[in-house]
């Protein structure tokens, strides 16, 4: 019996089999690392603002489960919604941690939510559930009993008025002030600022009087493209009302849906340098 020979007699042929062979694994080598590497990805897998996020995941699995629900309506949830879809990602502040808060993070999944609460057990409570929210506890020295006299008085507290001379950080001369916040706070300019926080229902509540007049300043302050969204809930009361026609201005209210208004306040550089100081905030 004659033995088959696999091997090819010419030996130049043999050397360029095996040169391709060597050639074809290092190939294939280096396609299976490109393929592994961030540039050979293609953008849709890795940016799509389609592709869902973890926290997207996690609010759907909470507010699944969960018999506890936002207490805006959905109407009113709806206005910083279309806000949220044409802006995202974005700043968005928030005063108050509630029910809401995983579904404002999760509306801006890849922009910056920050949550400013009154009470640091709230604050515990609420990130032991959701431990991926960016919140802070905030002192307010205000008390709700003084909003009269804070509103009556602020022009002539140094520092508080007018807007475009106001600052936040470390003023200590303006009791309406918001001075002692992070200094990401300060260091932002916000898109949209949700004022659903603090608790103004009772005296000794801190009132929103202090967060509706900040949010005011941040929104004059504004150096970059556009208007701030300010939404503030609760503009059924009488304290949200008057601090809402005397800081956001009425001209600026641009919808009102339930007990929720929707202003958009442009950068005070922006507002016609003739009057400007004597006309304050509106
Ligand atoms: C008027 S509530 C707003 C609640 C929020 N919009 C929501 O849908 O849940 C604002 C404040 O109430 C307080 N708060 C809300 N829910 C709470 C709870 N379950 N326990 C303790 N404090 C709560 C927090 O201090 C919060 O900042």
């Amino acid at each position: 019996m004659t033995q088959r020979h696999f091997l090819p007699e010419n030996p130049c042929v043999l050397v360029s089999l095996i040169s391709g062979l060597i050639g074809g694994v290092f190939l294939v080598f280096i396609f299976i690392r490109a393929a592994d590497s961030p540039l050979f990805q293609t953008h849709a897998s890795t940016t799509s603002p389609l592709q869902t996020t973890p926290i997207q995941l996690r609010a759907i699995l909470h507010y699944a489960t969960s018999t506890v629900v936002p207490q805006q309506t959905i109407d009113e949830i709806t206005i910083s919604f279309d806000i949220l879809r044409s802006l995202s990602p974005c700043n968005f502040l928030v005063f108050g941690l509630g029910h809401d808060s995983l579904m404002w993070a999760s509306l801006n999944p890849r922009g910056t939510t920050l949550f400013l609460e009154e009470t640091p057990e709230w604050v515990q409570t609420t990130l032991k559930i959701v431990p991926d929210l960016n919140a802070h506890a905030v002192n307010y020295t205000t008390k709700l009993y003084e909003s009269n006299d804070l509103l009556s008085s602020y022009k002539s507290e140094p520092d508080c008025f007018p807007p475009d001379k106001a600052y936040l950080k470390n003023n200590e001369r303006c009791r309406l002030e918001l001075n002692m916040l992070p200094d990401e706070v300060y260091d932002k300019e916000w898109d949209l600022i949700m004022i659903d926080a603090p608790r103004g229902y009772f005296d000794e509540s801190p009132g929103r009087m202090a967060a509706i007049y900040s949010a005011a300043v941040m929104a004059r302050k504004r150096k970059g493209s556009g208007v701030t969204h300010v939404f503030l809930h609760d503009v059924d009361r009488k304290v949200e009302k008057a601090y809402a026609e005397e800081f956001l201005c009425r001209k600026y209210l641009v919808k009102g849906v339930g007990r929720l208004w929707h202003f958009e306040i442009p950068p005070a550089a922006k507002v016609t340098e003739v009057g400007r100081e004597s006309a304050g905030f509106c």
